[in-house]
């Protein structure tokens, strides 16, 4: 026997969780820079953001008033080339003082499905070395499930019907499609959405449907 619940799912919308750091570069400590702003440790960028030939596109780490020794970017795969070469078309530059900026060369195509992932730097020495600053930042192509959560959960779980919220937030790629479901039944199904024209695909969208009670207790 199955009983009816409503579940009510809601899809936020984010073009980046990545905040702005106002002190930019700071004076001291590690910092990772991108479009002449500076991003908290941990930031996401996709791969089209850092695919140009622009410097001020290129994800640059620093560590201001230190001169570089063996510094390095080291991504899912491993190392990351600075000078020449590039791993899974990422590579590296070396800028003035200890810094080291990663960008993708247009002319090489997009992130490689293996680059897809953390990437960490250190600086002003290689990652091994202990003591050293490092800073990540995740990388990766198209767009990504940030985070997935149940919210509003009913105080009694026994009683029906019952009403909870089930958040996806995505990041990334401005086009994708979104579906939701438990088991077999489907809960929203949304394919061709726009981040910004995204008429058939609203933000926020409920739906009803029915679940059976065991997945409740599971
Ligand atoms: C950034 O996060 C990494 C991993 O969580 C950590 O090892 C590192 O020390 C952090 N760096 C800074 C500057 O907070």
């Amino acid at each position: 026997m199955t009983e009816s619940v409503l579940v009510v799912v809601t899809a936020v919308l984010l073009l980046s969780v990545s905040e702005v750091i106002t002190d930019c570069p700071p004076s001291s400590g590690i910092y990772l820079r991108h479009s002449g702003n500076c991003f908290f440790n941990g930031s996401y960028f996709t791969d089209s953001s850092i695919r140009s030939s622009a410097t001020s596109l290129r994800l640059e780490c620093g560590l201001p008033g230190e001169t570089l020794s063996t510094g390095q970017w080291i991504g899912p795969d491993g190392e990351v080339p600075c000078g020449s070469g590039n791993k899974h078309n990422v590579q590296c530059t070396t800028g003035s003082g200890a810094s080291l900026s990663i960008h993708i060369n247009p002319a090489n195509g997009y992130l490689g499905a293996d680059g897809d992932g953390q990437y960490m730097c250190c600086l002003p020495t290689s990652c091994s070395t202990s003591g050293t600053n490092i800073i990540t930042a995740t990388i990766f192509r198209y767009s990504e499930i940030e985070s997935f959560a149940v919210a509003d959960l009913p105080s009694d779980m026994t009683v029906y019907p019952q009403e909870y919220k089930l958040s996806c937030t995505k990041i990334g790629f401005p086009e994708y499609g979104i579906s939701m479901s438990i088991g077999a039944t489907a809960l929203a199904s949304y394919t061709n959405c726009h981040d910004i024209n995204n008429n058939n695909c609203p933000g926020t969208t409920d739906s009803s449907a029915p679940v059976d009670n065991t997945f409740l207790v599971q």
